[in-house]
């Protein structure tokens, strides 16, 4: 932790189609998970514009790398936390 090389972003989209699809309560709830893990210092939750995929939204790209989750649910944050820090 504190390593800046394992800084990782998660990227909530909050461009409109997104939004629309509850896009800013799956960032909340990203947020309040990754501060459960104690995972903040190294964990960014951001939001960020329109990442082409509209008609799958809410989108949520995790950096580096650039993997995509597509219709992404507030619960299914828990799920892809787990993933990604398994
Ligand atoms: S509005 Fe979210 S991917 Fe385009």
């Amino acid at each position: 932790m504190g390593d800046k090389k394992k800084c990782m972003v998660i990227c909530v989209c909050m461009d409109d189609d997104c939004k629309d699809r509850k896009a800013r309560k799956v960032r909340q709830r990203f947020r309040e998970s990754v501060e459960a893990r104690g995972l903040s210092e190294s964990v960014k939750v951001k939001k960020c514009s329109c990442l082409g995929n509209c008609k799958h939204g809410p989108v949520v790209e995790v950096k580096p790398g650039g993997k995509q989750y597509e219709e992404v649910k507030p619960k299914s944050a828990d799920a892809i936390l787990d993933e990604l820090f398994d």
